[in-house]
């Protein structure tokens, strides 16, 4: 398990939102580049935060910045599970590490007012999808496997499991409140670098 690959992720993040402030296209664009590099190996995530449930997705925290100001969360789909269509109300970025995932994005033209669908895509191990409310926050994410698990990364500009955000029926535009929480109650220990300190002992 190669840990310190996530570690340097969160550090580095953490860098990022601390430089880059208000400023979200660059934390998108040097971001990406960051959650790009991540789930390029998929060899880090522990296994008990990428186990699917029968009946619906799992949303686990895998870091939350101590002062909210990003979280990093692993999506986990079993066989043909989707979202609703939903939105984030923050900036988001969705990183694909195991499967694939079919995106949907939908423009809101107001409520009672169906969705239009903008634009729909697949999203394979590497790539990174963005979502802000500048630059389009609506979509709907699904397994594109029928026959399999599919696991994706997500970093969000607050802890997302505690923001207020909103379901949409496309077909009527119908508006619904939401709040996801998360999927477990403890988080992978990152921080046990006692190994690499053995390493320096003098015996
Ligand atoms: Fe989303």
């Amino acid at each position: 398990m190669n840990t310190s690959r996530f570690r340097t992720f969160v550090q580095e993040m953490t860098r990022l939102v601390q430089s880059a402030g208000d400023d979200e296209a660059r934390l998108l664009e040097e971001g990406k580049k960051l959650l790009s590099a991540l789930v390029s190996h998929d060899d880090w995530l522990p296994e008990e935060f990428a186990r699917p449930h029968p009946d619906h997705y799992q949303q686990y925290l895998l870091h939350c910045d101590p002062l909210e100001r990003f979280s990093v969360v692993s999506f986990v789909w079993g066989p043909g599970q989707t979202t609703p269509v939903h939105d984030h109300t923050v900036w988001g970025m969705v990183g694909m590490i195991r499967g694939a995932e079919r995106c949907r994005e939908y423009d809101f033209q107001g409520p009672g007012r169906p969705l239009a669908l903008a634009h729909e895509h697949l999203l394979e191990p590497g790539q990174v999808d963005l979502v802000s409310p500048r630059i389009g926050d609506v979509h709907q994410v699904s397994n594109a496997h029928s026959d399999r698990p599919s696991v994706s990364i997500h970093v969000y500009g607050a802890n997302i499991g505690a923001v207020a955000r909103h379901v949409y029926v496309p077909e009527t535009g119908d508006v619904k409140p939401f709040v996801s929480g998360y999927s477990n109650t403890a988080l992978p220990n990152i921080w046990d670098r006692s190994v690499e300190a053995r390493r320096h002992l003098v015996a």
